[in-house]
């Protein structure tokens, strides 16, 4: 069975009462029992923290034993070296989704430091995001 990680970074735990103005009024566990739902044949493993040297060894331990790991590092994204530096050094396939459009907010936004190491970034669709980075999975591994 496939293996998917998504990986959450800081104050995303908070989704659905966090700035529901950018971010939405829905949790990522309601969201998580429907991408289960959807995606029968993905074994869907999620975890969150709100500290970097912790999100570097999720990273890692899920780097190694998925096949792709969806990766929001949330305000990490744009401040971490430790980050870029894990993603690339994992074998696992990473895709970077931020619900927001990063570029059309505050500049301290506009710099991604992982991003070149993805094989593919969603940014701005919310979380139908991580919708779109599982069918792009699901289509390529359908496709070998
Ligand atoms: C975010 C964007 C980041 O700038 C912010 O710090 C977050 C969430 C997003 O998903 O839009 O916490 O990664």
């Amino acid at each position: 069975m496939l293996n998917v990680s998504i990986l959450h970074g800081p104050n995303l735990n908070l989704l659905g009462t966090r700035q529901p103005d950018i971010y939405g009024d829905r949790s990522f566990e309601d969201l998580l029992t429907e991408l289960q739902t959807e995606f029968p044949s993905v074994k869907i493993n999620y975890a969150q923290t709100n500290v970097e040297g912790d999100l570097v060894s999720l990273i890692q331990s899920h780097g190694f034993k998925s096949d792709y790991l969806i990766l929001n590092a949330a305000a990490y994204t744009h401040t971490s070296v430790a980050i870029p530096d894990a993603v690339a050094a994992v074998p696992a396939q990473v895709i970077g989704v931020h619900l927001s459009n990063i570029y059309q907010r505050e500049e301290v936004r506009h710099v991604d430091l992982f991003a070149k190491h993805c094989v593919a970034c969603l940014f701005g669709f919310g979380l139908e995001g991580y919708k779109m980075a599982l069918r792009y999975i699901t289509n390529v591994e359908d496709d070998k």
